[in-house]
C-alpha cells in the first residue's frame, strides 16, 4: 500500500509521527508573515531558520532569479566560469574584514563548513605542515550535518547516532554558565578564561598536530549562547600564538544579524576563515560560501600540487541563479539600510525580551544583536517538552518561534517593526503561561 500524502515525506529534524497527526503547513509568505494553510497570518519571529533577513517575497530577488534562469540557467563550475560568480565574490570580499579576499562557493551552511575544514587541512599540508591535521570544535557547537560538521560540532543528539565520525577531533569546553551569567543583557561578564581551554588541548596534543579551531562567534542552534566578554579575542590570540587557523562559522551571524556584515566585525576579531550561507541569498536559493584570508589562498596557489590546487567543489558551486539571488539580496541589505536598522531593533528587542523575567518557569534570558532567547525550566524527565509545547501554542496564537530544547529562540527578519517585537514576546509569554 502507498503511504498517505504526508507519510511519503521523511521530514528533517522533525518528530514525523507527531507532526503528521497535527501538521503545521505553510503555503505563502510576505514581508514579516507566513501564511498557513488555514489562511492565518503567522508572524515570523525566526526569519525562517535564521535566514530570511530581508523579509519574505522580495520582488527584487524574485526578478533577479527569474531573469537569470532565462539568461543562463546553469553552467559547470569546474574549468568554466560565469560573470556573476566573480561579481558576487568581489562584492563579498568588499563587505568582509580586511584581508579576507577569496571566496569558495557551496550550497549550504553544512557544505560551507566542510569546505572550510578541508581547506584548513589542505592549506597546512601545502605549506609544509602536514602533521597539522587535528580539528578542534567546541561543546554545544552546531556546524551543520555533514560528517565534518558533526565531528567538530558538540550537540549530543546530532553526533550519537552516527558512529565514530572523523578521527583526530577534540573540543573546547562550552561557555554557558547560567550560575554566573543568567539574565545577562548582551555579552555575559564571566567566562573569557574558557578560551584558555585551547592551551589545555595544545598541552595534550601539541600545536604541531592542530590545523584549526572552529567556533560560532555566537552559538545559535544550541540555544543562543553569546560569547563571554573578551572570549573571542583571547581565542584569536591563542590561535595566532600556536599557528592554528581560526574558523568562524557565521552561517547565522553574517549579513546583519549583529548589525554588521559579519560578527567578526562586530567583535573586532578577524578569523582566518568565515563560513556563511542562509541570508547570503535571503534563503531564496540555497547557497553557502567559505571566505578565506589572503595567506591561505596565496599559499595554496603557490605550493599546492598543480594544476588543480584544491580537489574539492560541488556541481552547484556558484550556481548562476543562486549568485543572482545573492547579488539582489546584498543590494536590498544596502539600499534599505537593514544592517543599521537591526542595531536599533536589537536595542528594543533586548528590553522587551528581558521584560519576561519573572514569568513562570523562565530561568534565563539571553540576547545579542537581533537574537534573543528565553530559556524555560525543563519538565522533570522530559527535556524539550515544554519548549515544544510553547512553540506549538505560539503557532496557534499566530507567531512562529523556534524551540531549541527548552530554549525559545528569536531571530526575526531585519525589517521587523517594534510593535511586532512586542507581539512576539507577548504571545510567547502567553504560551509559556498556558502550559504546565
Ligand atoms: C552555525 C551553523 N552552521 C552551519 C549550519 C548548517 O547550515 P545548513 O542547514 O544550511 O547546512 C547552521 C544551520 O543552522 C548553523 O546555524
Amino acid at each position: 500500500m502507498k503511504p498517505n500524502n504526508l507519510e511519503s515525506l521523511w521530514m528533517p529534524f522533525t518528530p514525523n509521527k507527531t507532526f503528521k497527526k497535527d501538521p503545521r503547513i505553510i503555503v505563502g509568505a510576505k514581508d514579516m508573515h507566513f501564511i498557513s494553510d488555514d489562511g492565518r497570518n503567522i508572524l515570523d519571529a525566526t526569519a525562517g531558520l535564521w535566514c530570511v533577513n530581508a523579509g519574505h517575497g522580495r520582488k527584487k530577488i524574485q526578478d533577479a532569479v527569474y531573469n537569470q534562469i532565462g539568461e543562463l540557467d546553469y553552467s559547470p563550475p569546474f574549468q568554466f566560469g560565469h560573470p556573476k560568480q566573480f561579481e558576487l565574490a568581489n562584492r563579498l570580499v568588499e563587505m568582509f574584514p580586511e584581508g579576507m579576499n577569496h571566496v569558495f562557493f557551496s550550497n549550504s551552511g553544512s557544505e560551507a563548513v566542510d569546505s572550510a575544514l578541508k581547506i584548513a587541512l589542505a592549506y597546512q599540508r601545502a605549506r609544509g605542515k602536514a602533521s597539522k591535521t587535528r580539528l578542534i570544535g567546541r561543546e554545544r557547537g552546531y556546524h551543520g550535518v555533514g560528517f565534518g560538521g558533526i565531528s567538530v560540532g558538540g550537540m549530543v543528539k546530532n553526533r550519537m547516532y552516527f558512529g565514530s565520525m572523523l578521527s583526530g577531533v577534540d573540543h573546547l569546553r562550552h561557555t554557558h554558565n547560567p550560575e554566573l551569567n543568567a539574565f545577562s543583557k548582551g555579552l555575559p561578564e564571566y567566562g573569557a578564561e574558557l578560551a584558555n581551554d585551547l592551551e589545555r588541548l595544545v598541552q595534550l596534543h601539541d600545536a604541531s598536530t592542530i590545523a584549526a579551531v572552529i567556533v560560532e562567534p555566537i552559538a545559535g542552534s544550541t540555544g543562543v549562547l553569546p560569547p563571554p566578554k573578551g572570549y573571542l579575542k583571547k581565542l584569536r590570540e591563542l590561535c595566532t600564538k600556536h599557528d592554528i587557523l581560526l574558523i568562524f562559522d557565521e552561517v547565522i551571524s553574517a549579513f546583519g544579524r549583529m548589525g554588521t556584515p559579519t560578527a567578526a566585525e562586530f567583535f573586532d576579531v578577524t578569523p582566518d576563515i568565515i563560513c556563511c550561507a542562509k541570508a547570503l541569498t535571503n534563503a531564496t536559493i540555497p547557497m553557502g560560501a567559505t571566505v578565506v584570508q589572503d595567506h591561505i589562498y596565496q599559499s595554496m596557489m603557490e605550493h599546492a600540487d598543480a594544476p588543480i590546487e584544491l580537489f574539492h567543489g560541488y556541481t552547484y558551486s556558484g550556481h548562476p541563479v543562486a549568485c543572482a539571488a545573492a547579488l539582489a539580496s546584498l543590494d536590498i541589505y544596502k539600499e534599505d539600510g537593514l544592517f543599521e536598522r537591526a542595531v536599533d531593533s536589537a536595542k528594543h528587542m533586548q528590553e522587551v525580551a528581558h521584560s519576561l523575567k519573572g514569568t513562570k518557569n523562565v530561568i534565563d534570558i539571553r540576547n545579542m544583536g537581533l537574537i534573543a532567547a528565553v530559556e524555560i525550566e525543563a519538565r522533570d524527565g522530559a527535556i524539550g517538552a515544554r519548549g515544544f509545547e510553547v512553540m506549538k501554542k505560539a503557532w496557534d496564537l499566530g507567531v512562529m518561534i523556534r524551540a531549541n530544547g527548552d530554549t525559545i529562540a528569536f531571530s526575526p527578519p531585519l525589517i521587523v517593526e517594534n510593535n511586532q517585537i512586542e507581539e512576539m514576546f507577548d504571545v510567547t509569554k502567553k504560551a509559556i503561561g498556558s502550559i504546565n
